[in-house]
């Protein structure tokens, strides 16, 4: 019996990307939070574009094009010291709350956890230093080990050959549903945290074949699935 392998998605569904907010704030007021989404969803599609387009380059390049191009939306004319300051908090965004004490939940039923992201290796290994997750992952896989982004294909089978896996025995763990559509594309199976409540999932693809408002739910439902597949570890 093969032990299921658990990928977590970082940014978004073990960070929370909203942690910029308070370097923004001081700059922006009440208006820091819209820009920190305007910033995720422009380095999102700048990865999506690079990818589609064969132009890979590392996500905290895309990042930082997409808070050029911010900047210039907003006329906020951010200094090259402040966009250097909210890159830095990018690096160290906490992890949600109910994080760290899930996942060793998770980690006691014997699976295999790993952290599965467009970050680089050695972003996300710096990332988890600072929020206290290095511990809990058995690996990291980075979609820089084949210069594509998600939600290409591609990424899911890497992640597979990477763990060696079964299709079926393979779970995304992700707050995005692109992410979560993409994984179902490739075959794998998927579990969404839905964190935001207002978030509903888009209407086309493979819907999750778990989905949880946080970390803790999905513990406990990863649980009371796996008893039942008889995968648990006595
Ligand atoms: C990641 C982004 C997509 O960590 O959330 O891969």
């Amino acid at each position: 019996m093969q032990t299921p392998v658990l990928a977590f998605d970082v940014y978004g569904t073990l960070v929370d990307t909203q942690g910029v907010v308070s370097t923004l704030r001081a700059r922006l007021g009440d208006e820091a939070s819209r820009f920190a989404d305007r910033w995720r969803d422009k380095q999102l599609e700048f990865a999506f574009r690079r990818g589609l387009m064969g132009a890979y380059a590392d996500f905290s390049q895309c990042k930082r094009e997409a808070l050029d191009l911010v900047d210039q939306e907003w006329g906020t004319r951010f200094g090259e010291e402040f966009k250097q300051s909210l890159m830095a908090a990018y690096r160290r965004l906490p992890a949600f709350s109910e994080v760290s004490a899930a996942l060793e939940r998770i980690r006691k039923l014997g699976v295999r956890c790993v952290a599965f992201s467009n970050g680089s290796r050695q972003s996300i290994e710096l990332l988890f230093d600072n929020a206290g997750l290095l511990a809990m992952f058995d690996d990291i896989v980075s979609v820089e080990e084949v210069r594509r982004f998600k939600p290409d294909a591609v990424v899911y089978a890497h992640l597979r050959r990477r763990t060696h896996s079964r299709p079926d025995n393979t779970w995304l763990v992700s707050a995005n549903p692109f992410d979560i559509i993409g994984a179902r594309y490739a075959g794998l199976r998927a579990a969404w945290v839905q964190r935001n409540p207002k978030l509903p999932f888009e209407p086309w693809g493979d819907p999750p074949d778990m989905m949880a408002p946080d970390m803790e739910a999905l513990a406990d439902q990863f649980e009371v699935m796996l008893r039942r597949e008889g995968k648990l570890q006595p």
